[in-house]
């Protein structure tokens, strides 16, 4: 099969990015890495986002053999086993290996990341996407058994005094803390996570590579050396590497023959998936051996200069290096740095092979000299090895070409002009419609921006509410505290003992998108890159465990489905269905939680109280009731589902208590880094809360009071505006 066959053959489905301005430049590696890194505020470079992984999985210089048909498992292996990788450098400045490791940062942080959509809530449930949701609870970790990959990297970062925030930080072009291949290197999983239905085979295949190729031999290889400089390694622990692997394989072997022995059009999509990231990785491998970052200590020490040129500019006076003027130097660019580097070699400050009888040291950087602490302790030591050395042998000067960016890059979509089609595209669909959208966002991105302007309208609606009908009024948030959260939990755990003897009315005649949509207000926080911060560590817990902690039998709305199946004969459609929101109730309750959860930035606080409220409902009350109920009208899958959930959001140590962990967690942060906001914040935290306690332990009034306000609401009043 040549290119071009190849591209022929791979038909993927574009999503709908719709007819929106461009902006006027393509977007840089640096610039792509960022947006993608906060996924739900830069919609609008979703497209360049789909276009550089769609290039990268049919490019033309991906081998074009497959290894030879056969069973899945043995096509698997040979997949791994071509799969070869280069021999590193052996000789190297002494900063090479942690230079290598700060370039690896942008990978390295986004670990993880490709599997997220294949976790989301249309996706996950099915035997590929459950094993996608195991890997994920290795890598994303939680707060109750592991940290996150991306964490781990971390913590290697700062031990090798790196502050991870660095790497995505905006910084002026030549203080990058990364080269921009070592960017377009992490973009392809971050692409590929957003896009689960077009490229399904692609990130099976790019999560096999990751598990078993990489994440990164060439940092394998020089870990010793890492680890002797007190380097921390745990994101190279081989325990669940070994696991990760295991899994990768799996899943690789079960898209086979969930596709089916020698159908080539879904190896040859898998294997490309597989390809890229080999590939990706070949040429980031390259780029690090001295192509694109400096390699030698004289290298080295040219980077140097380059950080500094823009600030060392016009404090040089009339000082010069050989015949050049310094300040020509420094505002000369690369080859002007490298002159610069020379001359110093040659110049009075410098004793070649004796640092310490170097005025450039003994004088210059000393204490007594105009250039004390300009160069850091660790440049102080490359600036020693670079002059230990000399004199060098003189380095091919030209040296190696850099290895030129591969990715395709194209302009980002005009953010206001996006907004605008939103609206447009979304104004005049119903419930239904919605809701399919916004279930299966990764083919629709721009009803992500509809639903944030949704969720605003129907947060502002409920506040309003409860603020000004005084008939609502009877409760003011408390003034925060740790306890006082702590003890609001406590006695909604008391008031549906109370309750426990009433079984809860639970109309299974049709099918309610609500209840084949557990968890789905949480599908955001499957988020390997913001894992580590405590509360969305127990969002992401809590999610997982709602879709069943990688068992397919153990997911809620698998069971949901098997309730509707023994009721009406035949199980309701998958939620990828857009027949399904026509065969199920539909109300604007799960519209809204789905708008929520594709926003958790937005959203945080209002989606802390709303799933605190959730998951402590019925817990010790009328869930008990309820499951009894189902058990004497043998139902055996609506008592399991109420049984269940009795049992797992318990209020001690599940899913109440993870909630409530998760909303003192954040609140910790808030009083932390702003202290004055932290009213502000508990106040949208508990709006959601207090709306669900009206709903479920309200006076007669109250409630009436509430679907007089809330429950009302013309559809009309939800859509936002064109803005
Ligand atoms: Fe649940
Ligand atoms: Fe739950």
């Amino acid at each position: 099969m040549g290119p071009a066959d190849m591209e022929r053959a791979i038909a993927i489905p574009s999503p709908e990015f719709g007819s929106v301005a461009h902006a006027l430049e393509p977007c840089h590696p640096r610039e792509l890495y960022r947006a993608l890194r906060e996924p739900e505020d830069h919609v609008h470079y979703f497209e360049p986002a789909f276009h550089f992984a769609t290039a990268a999985v049919t490019a033309a210089d991906l081998p074009q053999e497959l290894p030879a048909p056969a069973a899945a498992d043995a096509y698997v292996r040979a997949l791994v086993n071509a799969a070869t990788i280069d021999a590193p450098p052996t000789h190297y400045a002494r900063s090479w290996p942690t230079r290598i490791a700060r370039e690896f940062a942008p990978a390295g942080l986004s670990d993880g990341v490709w599997l997220q959509g294949l976790a989301w809530v249309a996706h996950v449930e099915n035997e590929i996407g459950m094993s996608a949701l195991r890997q994920l609870m290795i890598r994303c970790g939680d707060p109750g058994t592991s940290e996150s990959r991306p964490e781990r990297y971390g913590a290697l970062l700062r031990s090798i005094g790196v502050a991870p925030g660095v790497i995505a930080r905006w910084e002026l072009e030549e203080l990058s803390p990364c080269s921009d291949i070592s960017f377009e290197h992490a973009l392809l999983g971050m692409a590929l996570a957003l896009f689960p239905t077009a490229l399904r085979p692609e990130i099976v295949g790019f999560n096999l590579w990751m598990a078993t190729v990489g994440p990164c031999p060439l940092l394998d290889r020089l870990a010793p050396e890492l680890h002797a400089r007190g380097a921390s390694l745990t994101y190279f622990d081989s325990g669940d590497r070994t696991k990760l692997a295991e899994l990768a394989t799996e899943m690789a072997v079960l898209y086979c023959q969930e596709e089916g022995d020698g159908t080539d059009g879904a190896r040859r999509r898998m294997s490309n998936g597989f390809y890229a990231a080999h590939e990706s990785y070949r040429r980031w491998q390259l780029a690090m051996s001295g192509r694109n970052v400096p390699i030698t200590p004289r290298q080295t020490v040219v980077d140097i200069v380059g950080r500094k040129a823009r600030f060392a500019q016009g404090h040089h006076g009339r000082l010069r290096l050989g015949a050049h003027p310094m300040e020509e130097l420094f505002a000369g660019g690369r080859k002007a740095h490298e002159e610069l580097v020379a001359h110093l070699a040659r110049s009075r400050w410098i004793t070649p092979g004796d640092p310490a009888a170097s005025p450039l040291v003994t004088t210059l950087i000393s204490i007594d000299g105009p250039m004390f602490d300009i160069f850091t302790a660790a440049e102080q030591d490359d600036l020693r090895e670079w002059i230990a050395e000399l004199p060098a042998r003189e380095e091919a000067s030209g040296e190696c070409e850099p290895i030129p960016l591969a990715g395709r890059y194209t302009a980002p979509q005009d953010a206001a002009g996006l907004a605008r089609y939103a609206v447009e595209r979304f104004r005049t669909a119903d419930y239904r419609a919605l809701l399919f959208h916004l279930v299966n966002a990764d083919q629709f991105p721009a009803v992500r921006v509809f639903g944030r302007g949704l969720a605003e309208r129907a947060i502002a609606t409920v506040r309003s509410a409860l603020q000004s009908d005084p008939r609502l009024h009877s409760q003011v948030p408390p003034a925060y505290s740790e306890r006082a959260v702590a003890e609001i939990v406590v006695d909604n755990h008391a008031r549906n003992v109370e309750g426990q003897a009433q079984a809860m009315a639970q109309d299974l005649s049709s099918a309610e998108a609500s209840m084949l949509l557990d968890g789905c207000w949480l599908q955001g926080f499957v988020d390997a890159i913001r894992a580590g911060l405590e509360e969305c560590g127990w969002l992401f817990r809590i999610y997982a465990s709602e879709m069943g902690d990688g068992h397919l039998a153990w997911n809620h709305n698998y069971i949901a489905r098997r309730i509707y199946e023994s009721r009406l004969g035949t199980p309701p459609l998958p939620a990828t269905d857009r027949r399904l929101f026509d065969d199920v109730r539909v109300g604007v309750v799960p519209v809204v939680y789905m708008s929520m959860a594709l926003n958790t930035h937005r959203f945080l606080p209002e989606l802390l109280g709303l799933n605190l409220a959730i998951e402590a409902r019925g817990v010790c009350g009328w869930y008990i009731a309820t499951w009894k109920q189902h058990v004497r009208e043998g139902d055996r899958w609506a008592a399991l589902y109420n049984r269940l959930h009795n049992s797992i959001d318990n209020y001690a140590s599940g899913h109440t208590k993870w909630s409530l962990a998760a909303v003192q967690s954040f609140l910790g942060r808030v009083r932390d880094a702003a202290p004055s906001a932290l009213d502000e914040q508990w106040q949208r935290v508990w709006l959601m809360w207090r709306l669900l306690e009206i709903q479920g332990f309200g006076t007669a009034g109250e409630q009436q009071a509430l679907k007089e306000d809330v429950g009302t609401l013309a559809r009309e009043s939800l859509v936002p505006s064109v803005a």
